[in-house]
């Protein structure tokens, strides 16, 4: 989508587009148009939007209004990212190809223009690339937004929300390929394309440096594919020479089939979106890198593919860990902790973090405690959790604080090696937590994100269609420019 700021409105362009707020009349709009408006029950609620037709210099132009809600609403821009998103997402895909969109209304300043334009960035990504029978009248249609009297402001302001906007569109499109495009080594190729030229360094060990680092249990889980394991990191030294960096470390499975211990066949296809969590840390890396954050910031990312072969890991194998500690891998479908508990190990002692945080589509059992609304957050330093909350709730990408502690680690212990890679059937997402707490060294404040029922969504959202969600960018983005960021 084309965000182009004018001066005039283009003559040709035959749809207009407001933002309305909620209680507010209309009053310089044709007086059919706003009686329409009234007997349709346009309110001017968030997301709410009107559509009529009214002439203007002797043409019919197809005038659209976004209700913004209540201009004075505590969520006032997450509303206007809605009225924004929603306008997409009736328009996207109408045969319109242009459209004007008048920000001269509605008392917004450049923020709030910010966050109406964001809304409509985000949700005119989409992904139709092998889609080679589509319908004409079922494509993309919509090119570019003309925004007219934008606020003072709004073109500075928004170079920022668009370098957010591509974290967020790159971790869309690596949850969106499948597992036969993308695999560890096509992840990696990715993000080198992605980050090109942006000053970022980017370092990659293969499963031969992996094996000489001891990595155990993340070569165990890629050991029945054909695919080779990679580990990437992508560092951005934005910040003081002198400060420790804080790290990201996402579960980068790019397809979970459950090894041996194999997932049943009915939606087995979703866990191609099983590198959700690396994903998030890739956009969110990106997102920081384009707007130039200054910080220290490196996200580090697991990358597998759990398959079933007959190299493949078994019940009941065990592995060493870089750390030393040893696994019992009762269930070859718990693999993610496996993977991260060696990421977050090499991470810590490769760059000493200030603090760390890793994201993960880490267990079904979230999704049953906390469903499509709230991704899972675990932590061992209450100022690191509270400050997630905080980016999440600015950012619309929410978690949901869940507890830890030694009665629930003890549900771990195995009896032949230092711990299993699960415990029983109550609390399956704490005692995963648990796990990766294991890694953790003493005094690094660390967070944990399970993000499971976040990274794809099977209906349209306020700020995506249907499909991946790129849900964990914003939030990575916001919690470093709030926390980090001088
Ligand atoms: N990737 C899955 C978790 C998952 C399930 C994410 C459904 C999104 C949707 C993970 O690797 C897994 O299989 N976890 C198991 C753990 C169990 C074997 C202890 C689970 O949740 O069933
Ligand atoms: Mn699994
Ligand atoms: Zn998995």
């Amino acid at each position: 989508m084309k965000i182009l700021f004018t001066d005039t409105s283009p003559a040709k362009v035959r749809l207009v587009a407001r933002v309305v707020n909620q209680g507010e009349g209309m009053s310089d709009l044709d007086a059919t148009f706003v009686d329409g408006a009234e007997v349709s029950r346009f309110k001017g609620s968030a997301g709410q939007v009107f559509e009529g037709f009214v002439t203007a210099d002797g043409e019919t132009k197809r005038m659209a209004v976004a209700g913004a809600g209540e201009a004075g609403s505590d969520k006032r821009q997450h509303h206007l990212e809605r009225a924004g998103a929603a306008l997409i997402g009736k328009y996207l895909r109408s045969g319109e190809a242009q459209m004007v969109l008048d920000l001269g209304h509605a008392g917004l300043s450049a923020d709030d223009a910010v966050a109406v334009l964001l809304g409509v960035r985000l949700r005119s990504w989409s992904f139709d690339k092998y889609r080679t029978k589509l319908a004409e009248d079922k494509k993309v249609s919509l090119a570019k937004v003309h925004v007219l009297n934008a606020p003072a402001g709004t073109e500075a302001a928004w170079d920022r929300a668009a370098a957010i906007a591509e974290g967020v569109e790159f971790t869309k499109f690596l949850v969106t390929l499948p597992a036969n495009i993308l695999y560890p080594e096509t992840f990696v190729e990715a993000c080198q394309d992605a980050f090109k030229d942006t000053g970022a360094e980017i370092t990659v060990l293969d499963e031969a440096e992996m094996e000489k680092l001891g990595m155990g249990a993340l070569l165990g889980v890629g050991q029945g594919s054909r695919r080779e394991s990679r580990l990437l990191a992508i560092r951005w030294n934005g910040g003081e020479k002198d400060e420790k960096p804080t790290v990201f470390v996402g579960k980068g499975v790019t397809f979970d089939t459950g090894g041996i211990s194999i997932k049943p066949a009915p939606g087995m296809e979703d866990m191609k979106w099983d590198m959700g969590g690396a994903g998030a840390v890739a956009g969110g890396m990106l997102a920081m890198v384009r707007r130039k954050a200054k910080a220290n910031v490196i996200g580090v990312m697991g990358l597998v593919e759990n398959m079933p072969d007959g190299n493949a890991q078994r019940p009941g194998d065990v592995v060493t860990t870089m750390s030393g500690q040893t696994v019992e891998v009762l269930n070859t479908d718990a693999e993610g902790r496996l993977v991260l508990c060696d990421a977050l190990h090499w991470a810590q002692e490769q760059y000493d973090p200030a603090r760390i945080v890793d994201f993960a589509t880490l267990t079904g059992a979230m999704i049953i405690a906390l469903g499509n609304e709230h991704g899972g957050l675990f932590a061992n330093d209450d100022d690191l959790a509270n400050q997630l909350l905080g980016a999440g709730t600015v950012t619309g990408d929410k978690l949901w604080r869940m507890p830890i502690g030694p009665a629930y680690d003890k549900l771990i212990d195995s009896p032949i090696a230092d711990m299993k890679n699960i415990g029983g059937r109550w609390a399956g997402s704490i005692t995963a937590a648990q796990f990766l707490h294991r890694f953790i060294k003493k005094g690094t404040p660390w967070a944990h994100c399970d993000i499971a029922g976040m990274v794809w969504a099977d209906k349209p959202g306020h700020t995506h269609d249907k499909g991946a969600t790129g849900y964990g960018a914003r939030l990575i983005d916001q919690f470093v420019a709030d926390n980090v960021e001088g």
